[in-house]
């Protein structure tokens, strides 16, 4: 599948449910509206979808939310893709529900990864972040068990927000030395279901650098695909193979939509050719509409054609979609 910009798609993000049990600042709004239930994709639905895009170049599937654990039928629907095609799958997750029983059964299914998310260490701002009771002790026994039963590499994600948990870039990044993981750093990105995002409030991938640099001095890997939104750095003082490392996602300073090769299928089966689309393309009814392969085939390849050539977040003209990042699926 190629856009009109010449770029390709090879990673396919399935939102499989907008629920989540946590209300994250940059995402929800506590009294958010949920899709409806019959409006969101059944597990078949998922796995065709998953399938026809195989067969269109995709080669890794990354399955969100909301908060893709709250799905009760996900170990099917890991196991239905799995069965169905040889793509990598992975998932993103607040972990704040993950068992050992249900990690090994994922695994055994065919769930290859996980990216976790984690705000802030310090409870109380936790709880602020994500608006929830769980704690940030919780989240990383959840690390734990995910390198413990080999969903390897697993990935942090963090938001840094001023004024909230801008001064815990240090901390965060130390968890990668801890636990020899990736620790990426995520620009906030104007995608909240408040709108409450201003220029003020996000931090660039550079000041959290810098901030990380003042206690460990960082190298930039020479190695990252480029169609990778991370620019990756591994910590001087380490081995050069160590798998600690600091991710860096800037797509507010130094966006990287050329490199692009994401398509985004909402919970309700609506595909996004861009995070920060405003038109949506309803696969959700030519599969209620008993579409062959070959019609889905071609309603992908149109709508990743459509593919808008950047965001242009910090440009006057820029509007944010209706949708919060909970309804699209990071
Ligand atoms: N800006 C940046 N990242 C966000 N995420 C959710 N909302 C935003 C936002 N407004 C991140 C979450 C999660 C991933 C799916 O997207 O932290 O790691
Ligand atoms: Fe839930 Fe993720 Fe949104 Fe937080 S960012 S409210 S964990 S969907």
């Amino acid at each position: 599948m190629v856009d009109s910009h010449g770029r390709t798609v090879r990673d396919l993000r399935i939102s499989i449910t907008d629920r989540c049990n946590f209300r994250c600042v940059y995402c929800m709004e506590p009294d958010v509206r949920f899709a409806p239930q019959e409006s969101l994709l059944t597990v078949d639905e998922i796995v065709r979808i998953a399938a026809v895009a195989e067969s269109l170049g995709v080669r890794k599937v990354r399955l969100t939310g909301g908060e893709p654990t709250l799905h009760p039928a996900l170990t099917d629907i890991i196991a239905g893709i799995a069965a169905e095609t040889r793509v990598e799958i992975a998932l993103i997750t607040n972990a704040s529900l993950l068992s050992r029983k249900s990690l090994q059964a994922w695994k055994n299914v065919g769930l290859a990864r996980l990216t976790i998310s984690i705000d802030s260490l310090r409870s109380d701002r936790f709880a602020r972040v994500t608006r929830s009771a769980w704690s940030p002790a919780k989240v990383l026994e959840g690390v734990q068990m995910s390198l413990d039963e080999g969903l390897t590499p697993v990935k942090l994600n963090a938001v840094l927000i001023r004024g909230f948990n801008d001064d815990e870039a240090v901390e965060l990044a130390a968890l990668a030395r801890t636990f020899g993981v990736e620790m990426r750093f995520i620009e906030y990105m104007p995608l909240d279901s408040a709108h409450a995002w201003d220029s003020t409030k996000w931090v660039s991938a550079a000041e959290t650098r810098a901030a990380i640099e003042r206690v460990f001095p960082l190298v930039a890997c020479s190695d990252d695909d480029p169609s990778s939104t991370a620019r990756t750095l591994r910590f001087a003082d380490l081995p050069v193979g160590s798998p600690a490392r600091v991710g860096l996602i800037a797509p507010v300073s130094t966006p990287f939509c050329g490199a692009c090769s994401r398509l985004r299928i909402t919970a309700d089966g609506k595909v996004r050719p861009c995070l920060f689309s405003t038109t949506e393309w309803d696969l959700r009814s030519s599969l209620r509409r008993c579409a062959t392969d070959d019609e889905l085939a071609d309603f992908l390849i149109d709508a990743t054609w459509t593919k808008q050539p950047g965001h242009g977040i910090t440009s006057p003209e820029f509007v944010q979609p209706e949708r919060p990042m909970s309804a699209i699926g990071g």
